[in-house]
């Protein structure tokens, strides 16, 4: 049985990650970390170490007593947060990566997964369809701490032959579990508020338009990923990756398909200038030749997976 940690399993990402690995491979085969317990029964059913990633030595202390084939490192200050502490999220973002790195360079990690973001471009970059080898320009202490993890993975794999993989996730959207502290996360919140029939105040302005996933596509893509050959695997730094592009207000439409009464206004606050840095659309072709990526759901199968799980929620909690 392949042996998996997810680090940062109590986060948006991980917890999804967690419920689908539990389905696919079985409980047993998925240990998860964090440094606060995640709040999903579901996923308290996988083994639970309590972890701080920036601390080397209780992370090889877990991963000589897991002997895990796969490591997941999830734990990342997002970038609205980040702004607010920009020390403490290059301290977390780059300390836990090189922990994870150096554990894999010892033998402690056969093959790990890290995530960077569409928050490595920035204003240079092409606004649509940016290729893969675009220049990256952050302008967050998120996605600064995305470009150089992005290189270091490469480092490491080039000089060391560790078997690290890494996408650029667009902004991720899903039901099971909510963000912290991104630029995206209106484009989750939107749908808690639909589904309860409450207006929305979108912190972006109406015609900003991101590139977003919705979760069980970004889930599947990971997996795909790291169950592919190494000798297809070309990009060491992070593959684009690409599902949609929409607008708050191309949300709101799609929302109002099946909820006519949907009230959405704005107010852009800080998070817009980030926002708008970031490019519009991605061009995921690299990822699409070397293993494969397609993704599947458009933004009105989300709109109405969303709707329906929320909504199916919130009836089961007020009865
Ligand atoms: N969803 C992330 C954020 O908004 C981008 O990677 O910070």
């Amino acid at each position: 049985m392949v042996r998996r940690l997810v680090i940062g399993a109590a986060g948006q990402l991980g917890i999804e990650l967690v419920l689908r690995m539990q389905k696919e491979f079985g409980v047993e085969s998925v240990d998860i970390s964090d440094i606060r317990v995640p709040e999903n029964d579901a996923a308290m059913r996988s083994k639970f170490l309590h972890l701080d990633a920036t601390d080397e030595g209780a992370l090889s202390k877990i991963l000589e007593e897991g002997q895990y084939d796969e490591v997941y490192h999830l734990a990342a200050m997002l970038s609205a947060t980040g702004e607010k502490k920009p020390l403490a999220a290059w301290d977390l973002n780059m300390q836990s990566l090189l922990n994870v790195l150096e554990a894999a360079k010892e033998g402690l990690i056969k093959r790990l997964f890290w995530p960077s973001s569409i928050a490595v471009f920035g204003p240079s970059t092409p606004k649509n369809r940016v290729p893969q080898d675009a220049p990256l320009d952050p302008t967050t202490v998120y996605g600064i701490s995305k470009q150089a993890g992005e290189f270091w993975c490469r480092y490491y794999h080039e000089k060391y032959g560790v078997d690290v993989r890494s996408v650029r996730y667009p902004g991720l959207i899903g039901h099971r579990s909510v963000p912290g502290g991104g630029t995206t996360d209106y484009a989750v919140d939107i749908y808690h508020f639909a589904a309860k029939d409450e207006p929305y105040t979108c912190f972006l302005k109406a015609d900003q338009a991101l590139p977003m996933m919705y979760m069980d596509d970004a889930v599947r893509g990971t997996l795909e990923l790291m169950g592919a050959p190494k000798s297809k695997i070309t990009v060491r730094t992070s593959y684009n990756l690409g599902a949609m592009s929409f607008t708050p207000s191309e949300v709101g439409e799609s929302i109002r398909q099946q909820r006519p009464q949907f009230e959405l206004r704005y107010a852009p606050d800080q998070r817009q200038a980030i926002a708008a840095s970031w490019p519009s659309s991605i061009d995921d072709s690299a990822a699409n030749r070397d293993w494969g990526w397609q993704p599947r759901i458009t933004i009105d199968d989300m709109t109405s997976l969303m709707l329906d799980a929320i909504s199916t929620k919130n009836e089961t909690f007020e009865h």
